[in-house]
């Protein structure tokens, strides 16, 4: 297939899962137009770098990490909750660069990841049933029929909250926040009492004598945007076709289409048949795109999905993100990687250890066990070394806060601690200790 047949609208005519039944189609529609008429969010210049930095890491030249919430929520759309979300990402891209001698493409789930596709579209509580949560995009979390209603002008202030965040992660990343000099002071108070903090100290005293001894030989370091800068990258589910859409825009430069609601998008493990809607849409655009892979996937479909999404085979556009859960990574990930490489495609292989393995604790609570986590990501690496491929990167979900949602780690979180700080409106999340030991455990893995 060709782009000729394809517009920004002609996913309409394939099947969408996961769509919302919006009640009021006029409002939709108002909604919709008011999307298409307001700014890009991020331009095709900036998307068409990080599909240049994925390139490096297809090749095993840089490291993809991405991350951030299950669910991004309006009300956490504040400067101290995005600046700690990009702190911890920085903290563990400084971790992994350094050990793993090569760059590290920081990505979050962020700015935009508001939709979410859920197993139900029915959610019971002590017998009384109601529609699920879908995302702020969509409804609202808390657990009475109002709340629960679809109402469309979300999507808009969707939009909003995603320009908002991005305007001050652009200050953060542009504005000295972020500066390599300031690697010590993105250590955070509950962390640096911790081993893992100790030891990312150490780390950021290293960093710091280096550049201190640039500085020395006459090398000013503050004209280095390498140094003082940092591209910060923003992805979400492309999830809600409508808002997708609307924010489709056509470069002026190369005449390419770009959905500019985020630098990268992903297609989730229940919205990707071959023949339905997100998959048609996304053809079109020419954004980086994660395919999320689950156990049961087709080897087929997936190979015609690569020659649907990537009919050029370009490296960058592509990334594979698998989560099968420690039980069935070993006997699922190497025959999916044969198959692929057989076929040729080049893709950049990413390990989602969060979704294969959810389980509900003994008190109720949806968690994942860090070990669990650690091991997915430990056969990621050992299958990918064994079958002469590249391990590319990893996909969290995580929070800068000290939330207790995920057991285990060095805090030794256990089931009676989760009710303690559970914060999360979807999946559980790893808190910044666990994510930054986590990311040292990663960079031991990375250095073999
Ligand atoms: C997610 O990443 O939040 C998600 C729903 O993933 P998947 O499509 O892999 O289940
Ligand atoms: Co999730």
């Amino acid at each position: 297939m060709t782009d000729i047949d394809w517009s920004k609208g002609s996913w309409k005519s394939f099947p969408a899962m996961q769509q919302v039944d919006w009640p009021d189609k006029n409002h939709l529609r108002q909604v919709l137009q008011q999307i298409t008429d307001l700014p890009p969010l991020v331009f095709a210049g900036e998307i068409r770098k990080l599909r240049e930095f994925l390139s490096e890491a297809t090749k095993g030249n840089a490291f993809l990490l991405q991350g951030g919430d299950c669910a991004e929520e309006f009300y956490e759309c504040k400067a101290p909750t995005i600046r700690e979300t990009m702190k911890v990402i920085l903290q563990m891209a400084v971790v992994l660069t350094y050990a793993g001698e090569k760059p590290v493409i920081k990505v979050g789930r962020i700015a935009g990841q508001y939709a979410k596709p859920r197993s139900s579209p029915i959610e019971s509580r002590d017998g009384v049933e109601l529609p699920s949560f879908r995302g702020d995009m969509v409804n609202q979390s808390a657990f009475s029929e109002e709340a629960r209603k679809p109402d469309c002008s979300r999507l808009l202030d969707g939009y909003f909250h995603a320009a908002s965040s991005l305007n001050i992660l652009r200050a953060f990343t542009r504005g000295g926040y972020a500066s390599l000099d300031r690697v010590h002071s993105w250590n955070k108070e509950f962390v640096k009492q911790s081993k893992e903090g100790k030891s990312y100290e150490e780390l950021a005293f290293q960093i710091e004598k280096a550049l201190t001894f640039m500085k020395v030989i006459g090398l000013d370091t503050r004209k280095m945007p390498q140094l003082s800068e940092v591209n910060f990258y923003t992805s979400h589910e492309a999830l809600l076709l409508g808002y997708e859409s609307a924010l489709t825009r056509q470069d002026s430069l190369t005449g390419k289409w770009y959905d500019c609601s985020a630098h990268m998008l992903w297609i989730g493990d229940r919205t990707r048949q071959v023949d339905g809607a997100h998959v048609e849409f996304l053809r079109g655009v020419h954004n980086p795109i994660g395919i999320k892979i689950g156990p049961n996937h087709d080897v087929d479909e997936i190979k015609r999905i690569l020659d649907i999404l990537n009919p050029e085979n370009e490296c960058g556009r592509i990334i594979l993100i698998t989560r099968f859960g420690k039980d069935k990574v070993d006997s699922v990930l190497p025959s999916l990687i044969r198959n692929v490489s057989d076929f040729g495609a080049n893709v950049l292989w990413s390990c989602d250890p969060m979704h294969g393995n959810t389980y509900t604790s003994d008190s109720n609570y949806k968690t994942r066990n860090f070990n669990d986590i650690l091991q997915e990501i430990r056969s990621f690496f050992e299958i990918h070394h064994a079958e002469g491929t590249v391990p590319g990167g990893v996909h969290f979900e995580l929070t800068g806060k000290d939330v207790t949602e995920c057991i285990g780690g060095a805090q030794e979180i256990k089931d009676h601690h989760l009710e303690n700080n559970y914060a999360t409106s979807c999946d559980p999340r790893l808190n910044a200790q666990q994510s930054l030991e986590l990311a040292f455990l990663i960079s031991d893995l990375l250095k073999r």
